[in-house]
C-alpha cells in the first residue's frame, strides 16, 4: 500500500491587468459571449471563448431550458462547436467568465465536473494541452496549462483501449 499525492499546478493572478495580452484578449471574447447567454432560470451568465491552433476564436455561453437538466454549460457549447466545425484543429486555450443578476462574481469561475471531462476529451483527442483562463467579473484570475490540473485521474479513450486519432 502506498499513498499517492497529486499536485495540481495553477497560477493565480491578482487581476486581469497582470495577464499576457493573448489571455486578456480571449477573456474579452468570453465576456462578450457571456453577455449573450440564455440564463432566464439561474440568472447566472457564463461565457467561454476558445482559441484554435489556426487562430480562429469560437464562443459559447450557457443555454438553459425550462426542463432544467437539459441546459448546457458555456464551456461545452463552445468546445462542441469547435469539434463540430473544426474537427482535427487543435484547441489551444479556453477562457471562461461569468456574471450574475443577483451578486457580484468577484472570484474565478472554474468549469463544472462535466465540462472538465468534456475538455479532457479534446486534450486527449488532439494530444494537445488546453490552457484554461478562468475569471469572474473582477478579482483574481486563475490559469492552468492543462485540464489535468483540474481533473486528475481522468477517464479517457485509453481506458477503453480506443484510438481517437
Ligand atoms: N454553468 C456554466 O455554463 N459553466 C460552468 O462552469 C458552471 C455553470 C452554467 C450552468 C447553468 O446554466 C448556470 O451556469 C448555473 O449553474
Amino acid at each position: 500500500m502506498k499513498n499517492v499525492e497529486i499536485h495540481c499546478n495553477l497560477t493565480e493572478y491578482e487581476s486581469v491587468d497582470e495577464l499576457d495580452l493573448d489571455d486578456r484578449e480571449l477573456l474579452v471574447e468570453a465576456k462578450a459571449s457571456m453577455n449573450k447567454a440564455y440564463a432566464p432560470y439561474s440568472h447566472f451568465h457564463v461565457g467561454a471563448a476558445i482559441m484554435l491552433e489556426n487562430g480562429i476564436i469560437l464562443r459559447g455561453n450557457n443555454q438553459e431550458n425550462a426542463s432544467y437538466p437539459i441546459g448546457l454549460c458555456a464551456e461545452r457549447v463552445a468546445i462542441f462547436a469547435a469539434g463540430a466545425n473544426y474537427p482535427n484543429v487543435k484547441i489551444k486555450a479556453i477562457a471562461i467568465t461569468a456574471n450574475s443578476d443577483h451578486f457580484h462574481v468577484n472570484k474565478p469561475i472554474t468549469p463544472c465536473g462535466a465540462c472538465r471531462q468534456a475538455i479532457a476529451e479534446y486534450e486527449h483527442r488532439y494530444a494537445q494541452d488546453i490552457r484554461l483562463i478562468m475569471a469572474g467579473e473582477a478579482g483574481k484570475v486563475l490559469i492552468a496549462n492543462s485540464i489535468s490540473n483540474l481533473l486528475p485521474y481522468q477517464f479517457n479513450a485509453d481506458d477503453l483501449k480506443i484510438k481517437t486519432t
